[in-house]
């Protein structure tokens, strides 16, 4: 039949109308760490600016973490439950292959009947649930989008690993995402580079992990820091000026810099490499938190805006990139 059919309409615009994180309450030191590596506190702060970072105990779960994100979000909105329409989980640590967890927090949260999936985009992948919520909202997919990033990277892994063991850390951070009169989030400027993807990665499968010659083995997270580092600063700085010229923004017309926090040393060189100028806030929440992968944008705004760093209104420029390789950057106006 050559009838037509209706396509959805949403929005004229979306934007993000506010954020939540939770923060697990054990604080681990660097101290701690190199209980287990050959390491000195001094060498985890040069060369990653990491002081301390937590770790979720039993009870802070993927779940119970994501719930209290993605809560606090919506309390920050001013949105209920019952009118989220969707809700997207961005995680690589959560350890069971089905169902998505999002369904089940979706339920906690009184999303009842919500749309609800899970994506794996590492560190990137705060960036891509904003860039596929913003989509939702301005198709009419979905009305009000919950986007979370959660890990509980402590899991994963290698505590011997002197490559790994200081830098992963666990926490969730959400944001809900909402219908706007005006433009509240940019285009989406994201991509792939599979051809590295050996760079960051669970050193097996789980089917291999169990059969292990000797028992089973746990599948820890392996990285090669020295080109994932190279990536991140060259690459991801090119990535972070096309997501600017594509939202026409100037560095000038920045107000702050929200990169994933990876590693200080990768902050501070997009920073340069970006020419920002000084008046340009850059969060530097790594210092405390550790690199919390999906949940690490997030977490580091609720931190500058609670801290008064941060105004509504205000235009940041915020980019994820990781495991994959992936990333994604876009420009959005804060709530
Ligand atoms: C991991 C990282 C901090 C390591 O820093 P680096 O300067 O690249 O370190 P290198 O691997 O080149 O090692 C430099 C030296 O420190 C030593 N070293 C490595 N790990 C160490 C540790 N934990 N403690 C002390 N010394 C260490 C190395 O043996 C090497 O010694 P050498 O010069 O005598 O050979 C850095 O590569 C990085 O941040 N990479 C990106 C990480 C990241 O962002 N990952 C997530 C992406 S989402």
């Amino acid at each position: 039949m050559s009838v037509p059919i209706k396509s959805g309409t949403g929005a004229a615009y979306a934007r993000i109308l506010g954020f939540g994180g939770y923060r697990p309450a054990r604080v681990v030191t660097n101290e701690e760490i190199i209980q287990n590596i050959d390491s000195s506190d001094e060498w985890i702060q040069a060369r990653s600016g990491i002081v301390t970072r937590r770790w979720a105990n039993a009870e802070e779960t993927v779940q119970a973490m994501s719930v209290a994100a993605a809560g606090k979000a919506l309390a920050n909105a001013g949105i209920q439950a019952d009118q989220v329409g969707a809700v997207i989980v961005s995680t690589v640590s959560h350890l069971y292959q089905t169902p998505a967890i999002a369904t089940v927090i979706a339920d906690e949260l009184g999303a009842k009947g919500a749309a609800a999936f899970d994506i794996s985009a590492a560190c990137a992948g705060f960036c891509y649930g904003v860039g596929l919520a913003d989509g939702m909202v301005r198709t009419g997919s979905a009305e009000h989008v919950v986007v979370i990033g959660v890990e509980r990277l402590s899991d994963l892994t290698d505590h011997h690993d002197r490559s790994t063991a200081f830098i992963f850390a666990d926490g969730a951070g959400a944001a809900v995402v909402g219908p706007s009169d005006t433009p509240g989030i940019g285009p989406v400027v994201w991509g792939s580079d599979g051809s590295q993807a050996r760079l960051i990665t669970q050193q097996e499968s789980w089917h291999q992990a169990f059969h292990t010659e000797g028992g089973a083995q746990w599948p820890h997270l392996r990285m090669e820091g020295n080109p994932v580092f190279r990536w991140a600063v060259w690459e991801m700085a090119r990535v972070a000026q096309q997501a600017l010229d594509a939202a026409g923004v100037s560095t000038d017309d920045l107000d702050a810099f929200i990169p994933h926090q990876a590693n200080m040393r990768i902050t501070d060189a997009m920073v340069k490499a970006l020419k920002l100028p000084a008046h340009v806030r850059v969060a530097r929440d790594i210092a405390q938190q550790g690199n919390t992968s999906a949940a690490s944008i997030p977490l580091a705004i609720e931190r500058m805006q609670e801290s008064g760093e941060l105004k509504s209104g205000e235009t940041a420029l915020i980019i994820g990139f990781g495991a994959g390789l992936a990333y994604a950057a876009q420009v959005i106006k804060l709530p």
